[in-house]
């Protein structure tokens, strides 16, 4: 009889991966092989569940997932906006709670009320032209930056800026403020096109089951 194929997991380095592993624990998917913290292996194997799972980078795993190099990515949905691949969203995990917003000094609120050019400095170029551009039809600036992004109101490199927010205590130690919010995010599944017609029922378990524990959650 044919072996099943494996199954290939690419997971965010770091936090999700982390409550990603406990959230399959529960649906009974294992990689025993990935809690050990000294390895630097970079593919995990579940032999006999006939898994993989691999640690990317977070904006790298829709591209993974895209080609086909993992079937199924857990990623967060701020990343799904801004990559904007051909990929399936399946399920939210509910984790990773946090929300994309436009913040500044208080001051700022104004130049967004009167559609002013501004400067919106941001890790999320799409995610911040699509808010401007699409949804409140007002020309800005975007000014992409890597990191550290509530650094630039302050010294002066933009009015404001796109960027996650999740306990807002980096904003309130920097005199900043959230002055709209853009949308909420949170841990996503992602599925490559091909793998769910061929793989359709093992990813439609996991689905369900994990949908299971979610509820139950709840
Ligand atoms: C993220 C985000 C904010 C911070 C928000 O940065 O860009 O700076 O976390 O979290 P808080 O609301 O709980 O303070 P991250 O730590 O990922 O580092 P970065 O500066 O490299 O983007």
């Amino acid at each position: 009889m044919d072996e099943k194929r494996y199954l290939t997991f690419a997971l965010g380095k770091g936090r999700l991966a982390k409550k990603t592993l406990e959230t399959f624990e529960k649906i009974g998917v294992t990689c025993e092989e990935m809690k050990d913290k000294d390895t630097r292996k970079l593919i995990f194997v579940n032999e006999e569940q006939r898994l993989k799972f691999f640690l990317a980078k977070g904006p790298d795993v829709p591209t993974y997932v895209e080609y086909g190099a993992a079937d199924i990515g857990i990623v967060g949905k701020d990343t799904i906006l801004e990559e904007a691949r051909n990929i399936y969203e399946v399920l939210d995990l509910g984790f990773g709670k946090c929300r994309m917003c436009i913040c500044g000094p208080a001051k700022a609120k104004d130049l967004l009320l009167h559609h002013e050019l501004i400067r919106v400095a941001t890790k999320y170029p799409r995610i911040a032209k699509d808010y401007f551009y699409n949804k409140k039809y007002q020309t800005v600036e975007i000014i992409k930056l890597n990191g550290s992004i509530e650094l630039a109101p302050i010294v002066g490199l933009s009015e404001v800026i796109c960027d996650i927010v999740e306990t807002g205590s980096t904003l309130r130690e920097n005199g900043l403020e959230v002055l709209e919010e853009v949308c909420p995010l949170s841990a996503r599944m992602v599925v490559n096109q091909v793998s769910m017609k061929m793989e359709n029922e093992r990813i439609t378990k996991l689905i369900t089951d994990l949908k299971q524990v979610l509820a139950a959650q709840k």
